[in-house]
């Protein structure tokens, strides 16, 4: 296979590295990636096949470990955040289960925002806790708090900024400088924000985690995952979750998130600003009493962190409703926007997360997390903004 011709003078801005990183081309001259939907792959002699298994020469051994197709992806967002190495799972939580894995162990303790998708919290809280391994959940915005909950036994910081569905930030930097100090590695959901708005490796941290499910693929058709980060770090402690225990991104999968990515800068910027109309049209309509929540407003209470530390305010808009009647009377008045709990489509998407994305945690932690009854997310699309803000003015009369 050859390798496509790399700008070695000076780095290639996002918007090409989304379109020519992870580019290979196979004897056959085709411009677009090829599908490699095969189970495992074939040797001249036993003992080149020995030799691979060995790795005294390179090659694919079994799709469940590595698969070309796969690894085309793992190098493209790997490329887009900046890490040495990626390893894409089979979906986000997938990813997230296998650093808890290979990170920590029996007797380990981690440091974790209460501001986090509910079944990070469900593995921390259930599974985690099986295996002897202590979790403290903090409040994300306040440093502090992560200080104080530091012990001799903490591996891994973990947060999501923009949080789901709060969208609470951290400054990651400072986190980052923190868990530094005490050698924690600061693991990054940077689901929300995507490369494009925020690249959390650059800020310090060591592990940044995918659910490709959302923005990567872009229009809600597969599920995905991708674990970016240090490569010989993720060599010993990611890889052999996935070689052995075997959560693996299908090649199909693969091939279309790696082609999601391609417009991933467009898509995103489209979606911030459409956001950000959402935002501003809700803010002041009158009919709406419920609290607006997108850090793009500066009543958002971290509005200048948010323009400090991303480079748009992403397409996640919130409103907190006066009760969970209200939110579903809202909800179900709407024409254009789809109930359902995905965000990242084209398509606007809503969904009342105290009943679905985070209906397994008990009230006490949902109300811990700021997951109130009325709480209301839009994942905001690509539609015209005018279409979208006149469905929620219909949804609000
Ligand atoms: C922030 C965040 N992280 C992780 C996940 C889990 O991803 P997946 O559904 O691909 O397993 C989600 C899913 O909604 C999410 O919103």
């Amino acid at each position: 296979m050859k390798k496509a011709k790399k700008n070695t003078v000076k780095p290639l801005d996002i918007a090409t590295t989304a379109i020519h990183s992870g580019r290979k081309q196979t004897l056959e001259r085709e411009n677009s990636l090829p599908i490699f939907l095969t189970s495992s792959f074939a040797y001249n002699s036993a003992q080149q096949a020995c030799d691979v298994f060995a790795g005294d020469e390179d090659g694919n051994l079994y799709s469940r470990f590595t698969n070309p197709t796969v690894t085309a992806f793992e190098e493209r967002i790997a490329a887009l955040e900046g890490g040495q190495k990626g390893i894409a799972m089979a979906s986000g939580m997938a990813a997230i289960t296998s650093v808890f894995l290979g990170l920590l162990q029996a007797g380990d303790h981690m440091v974790l925002s209460r501001s986090v998708f509910g079944s990070t919290i469900n593995i921390a809280n259930n599974l985690l806790a099986k295996l002897n391994i202590d979790v403290t959940q903090v409040t994300l915005r306040d440093l502090p708090s992560w200080r104080e909950a530091i012990r001799p036994q903490t591996k891994i910081f973990f947060v999501e900024t923009p949080s789901n569905p709060t969208l609470e930030l951290v400054d990651l930097e400072a986190l980052c400088r923190l868990a530094k100090k005490h050698n924690i590695l600061v693991v990054v959901d940077n689901v929300f924000s995507t490369p494009y708005l925020q690249k959390p490796l650059e800020l310090g941290a060591d592990i940044v985690v995918h659910s490709a499910t959302k923005y990567l693929d872009g229009q809600g058709r597969v599920l995905g995952g991708v674990v970016v980060g240090n490569e010989e770090l993720l060599l010993e402690h990611i890889y052999p979750i996935l070689r052995n225990a075997g959560p693996t991104l299908s090649p199909f999968n693969a091939w279309v998130l790696y082609k999601g990515i391609e417009t991933l800068p467009l898509r995103m910027e489209r979606h911030c600003e459409n956001a950000m109309k959402v935002a501003i049209f809700l803010n002041r309509h009158p009919k709406l009493t419920g609290k607006v929540n997108y850090p793009g407003l500066s009543s958002h209470p971290q509005h200048a962190l948010a323009r400090e530390q991303m480079k748009a305010y992403g397409g996640l808009v919130c409103v907190e409703m006066e009760s969970k009647k209200r939110a579903y009377d809202f909800i179900d008045r709407l024409q254009l926007a789809t109930i359902t709990a995905n965000l990242g489509d084209v398509k606007t998407l809503v969904t009342h997360p105290a009943s679905t994305t985070h209906s397994k945690l008990s009230e006490e932690a949902r109300n811990a997390a700021g997951i109130t009854k009325g709480l209301v997310r839009f994942s905001i699309g690509l539609e015209s903004a005018t279409d979208i803000c006149d469905d929620l003015a219909q949804a609000l009369e």
